[in-house]
């Protein structure tokens, strides 16, 4: 059986800058602190817990105390009411997504009518919005834009981790509207990387496992884009997920991940496998107890 992992499988650059900046502000503090978990994947949040990164969703006085923004971002309320209650910011949030925050701000000013494309309940998205005064309008696919009244001057802009053909659906419907529009692409390569290089993954193989937490958006879309090639698709959290089962008359893996995996759980999962092969040999060089 051969084992493929994808080349890009795991941490894009902004999970991975956001966790080595939560790890080092915990060298001088036992205990920091993250709005929201840091990531979407239950088992690096445990893990980041023992290590002293502490999630909290309700902030209460914190002075001196060392709070982490995510790479999702927040919103410029949210900054606020945490530097009133004394807490340190450590600001990790993406640059990529900082970068759709402050076209949210500056179009937002310059009059245009800002259209998100992306999940309306996507703390990502949330964050935009609250950049663009709340301004801003949230749209999931090109049915929901094509229901939007008609704006003269109107700026598109993605959450980051947007299916391309998606935006471009969109963009399409708005333009049919008659007014300026204006198209800021800010889906981020890591995505687009990570899902090109997952589906043409899944093409070559026999079976895909997709390895993430069941709670990540991205994880889930590089699992229905797997799916979608035919090829049977496993979305699985962590080694223990595998089902010796599914392995049965395989003889090419292919193993993806991910933006918010951790190294260390795509390699349990490829030892598992590997593991799994070996038992599989085992039981086949079995011979039968001989009659009589
Ligand atoms: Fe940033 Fe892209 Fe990752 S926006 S957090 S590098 S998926």
């Amino acid at each position: 059986m051969e084992v493929i992992v994808a080349q890009h499988a795991g941490f894009c650059f902004g999970v991975k800058r956001a966790i080595d900046l939560a790890q080092k502000a915990t060298e001088n503090n036992p205990k920091v602190y993250s709005l929201g978990p840091l990531i979407h994947n239950p088992q690096e949040v445990e893990r980041l817990k023992k290590a002293g990164v502490i999630p909290v969703e309700d902030i209460d006085e914190g002075h001196g105390k060392i709070i982490i923004i995510r790479s999702h971002g927040t919103t410029p309320e949210k900054l606020q009411e945490i530097k009133a209650k004394g807490y340190q910011i450590e600001d990790a949030t993406c640059p990529f997504v900082k970068k759709a925050q402050s076209f949210a701000q500056r179009l937002t000013r310059e009059g245009f009518q800002v259209v998100v494309v992306g999940d309306k309940k996507h703390p990502e998205v949330q964050g935009i919005v609250g950049w663009s005064g709340y301004q801003a309008l949230v749209v999931e696919n090109a049915i929901e834009a094509k229901a939007l009244p008609y704006f003269p001057k109107i700026a598109v802009i993605a959450q980051t981790t947007q299916k391309s053909e998606n935006f471009w659906q969109v963009v399409e419907e708005l333009k049919k509207k008659g007014g300026e529009v204006k198209v800021f692409n800010t889906i981020c390569h890591a995505t687009r990387t990570r899902q090109e290089e997952s589906r043409k993954l899944a093409q070559e193989v026999d079976l895909i496992l997709v390895v993430g937490g069941k709670n990540s958006a991205n994880t889930k879309k590089l699992a229905q884009l797997c799916a979608a090639t035919g090829t049977p698709t496993y979305l699985v959290e962590e080694a223990a997920d595998l089902d010796p089962k599914w392995f049965y008359g395989k003889t090419k893996i292919g193993i993806t991940a991910g933006a918010s995996t951790p190294a260390w759980i795509i390699e349990e999962v490829r030892q598992k496998v590997e593991q799994l092969e070996s038992l599989e040999k085992a039981l086949l060089d079995v011979k039968p107890l001989k009659e009589g």
